[in-house]
C-alpha cells in the first residue's frame, strides 16, 4: 500500500477508488488546507493528487520526500503546479483535460450573454428593490446575432465555446500555434487571425489559453485599447492572464463596452476597482462548478494517480 495524500475535499466516488489500493490520507474540510498543515502531511506521500488552491512547489515536493512519484491535478489548468521542480524530482504530473470542457464553455457562454445583456445589472436593480419599468429604452444592450466572436486559444474550450456562439449566430476568429484541423475550421466557418486582427475586429473576445510566464498579463491596457470600444472580454481561462486593475480602469473609461469574469488575478480577492462597476459581470471560478463534471475531474485525477502507483502509463502526463 502506498500512501496518498489529498490536499482537498474531492467527490466521494473518487475517493473510494483511491482507498480501496492505497493508504489514504484526505482533507476533507470544505476550506482549504493551510499550508502548515499540507507540509506536514505530504510527509512519505507517494502520490498527492492536488487541488488548484494548492501551491506544489520545490518546497513542499522536498517536504514529501524522495519517494514522491506523481502530483495528479483535479483540474486542467496546472499553473499551480511547479512542473519544471517536479520534473527536477523526477514527479510526473498530471491533469483532468476533456471533462470540464462543456461545462467551462457553457459558463463562457453565459457570460457573454450575462455582459452583452446586462443580466447581472437587471438582476440588482429588482434584488435592491431600486424602481423600474419596462421602457423602450430601458437597459439596452447588445445583440450577438451577425456579431463576431474571438477566441484566444483555440483548445478543446474554444472550440466548444464557438459551436455554442455559432448555435447564437456569432461568426468566429481565433488565434492558435497551428490552425484548427480542416474538418473543424469547416463546421466552425471559422477565421485563423493574429491577435491584433483578433482583438481589433471582435465584438467579443474570449481567453481559453492556460497561464504560464509567458501569458501573465497578456490581456494589458495596450491590448485592451486594440478592442472596440463596443467590444467585451471574457475570462473562463485563469484571472493573471488579465492585468486586473488595467482592465478596471479600461471599463472605468469606456476603453471597451464590457467584461465577463469567472477567474480573477488574487482569488478569492477581486480588485475593487471592478467591484462597483455594472459593466463588469463578476461570477466566483464557476467554470467546472457541475456536479458532474467535478466527479468526472475527481475520477480522471484518480484514474491518473492510480496508473502511476501501479507502474502504468497515466493518460493525462503534463510537462
Ligand atoms: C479549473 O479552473 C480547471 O483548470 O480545471
Amino acid at each position: 500500500m502506498s500512501k496518498v495524500v489529498v490536499t482537498g475535499k474531492i467527490p466521494s466516488g473518487a475517493l473510494t477508488r483511491l482507498r480501496a489500493e492505497h493508504d489514504v490520507l484526505a482533507w476533507e474540510d470544505s476550506t482549504p488546507i493551510s499550508r502548515e498543515e499540507l507540509l506536514k502531511r505530504v510527509r512519505g506521500a507517494d502520490a498527492i493528487v492536488s487541488l488548484l488552491t494548492e501551491k506544489i512547489d520545490d518546497e513542499l515536493l522536498a517536504a514529501a520526500g524522495v519517494q514522491l512519484g506523481s502530483v495528479s491535478n483535479v483540474a486542467v489548468g496546472y499553473n499551480n503546479i511547479d512542473v519544471p521542480a517536479c520534473k527536477a524530482r523526477s514527479v510526473l504530473v498530471t491533469n483532468t483535460p476533456g471533462v470540464l470542457t462543456e461545462a467551462t464553455a457553457d459558463i463562457a457562454m453565459s457570460l457573454i450573454l450575462m455582459v452583452t445583456r446586462r443580466l447581472a445589472e437587471g438582476e440588482r436593480v429588482i434584488r435592491a428593490q431600486q424602481p423600474w419599468q419596462w421602457g423602450m429604452f430601458y437597459m439596452l444592450g447588445s445583440s450577438i446575432q451577425g456579431r463576431q466572436l474571438g477566441i484566444v486559444g483555440m483548445g478543446q474550450i474554444g472550440v466548444a465555446v464557438a459551436r455554442r456562439a455559432r448555435a447564437f449566430g456569432m461568426t468566429i476568429a481565433y488565434t492558435k500555434r497551428t490552425p484548427l484541423d480542416a474538418a473543424t475550421h469547416k463546421e466552425l466557418d471559422a477565421k485563423h487571425v493574429e491577435l491584433d486582427e483578433l482583438l481589433a475586429t471582435s465584438d467579443v473576445v474570449s481567453l481559453h489559453c492556460p497561464y504560464s510566464p509567458e501569458t501573465h498579463h497578456f490581456m494589458n491596457a495596450t491590448q485592451l485599447a486594440k478592442m472596440k470600444s463596443s467590444a467585451y472580454l471574457v475570462n473562463t481561462a485563469r484571472g493573471p492572464v488579465v492585468d486586473e486593475a488595467a482592465l478596471a480602469d479600461a471599463l472605468q473609461r469606456n476603453v471597451i463596452a464590457g467584461a465577463g469574469l469567472d477567474v480573477f488575478e488574487k482569488e478569492p480577492v477581486v480588485h475593487e476597482g471592478l467591484l462597483g462597476l455594472d459593466n463588469a459581470v463578476l461570477i466566483p471560478h464557476l467554470g467546472s462548478a457541475t456536479v458532474e463534471t467535478r466527479a468526472a475531474m475527481a475520477d480522471l485525477a484518480a484514474t491518473n494517480a492510480l496508473a502511476i502507483l501501479n507502474g502504468k502509463t497515466a493518460p493525462n502526463l503534463v510537462g
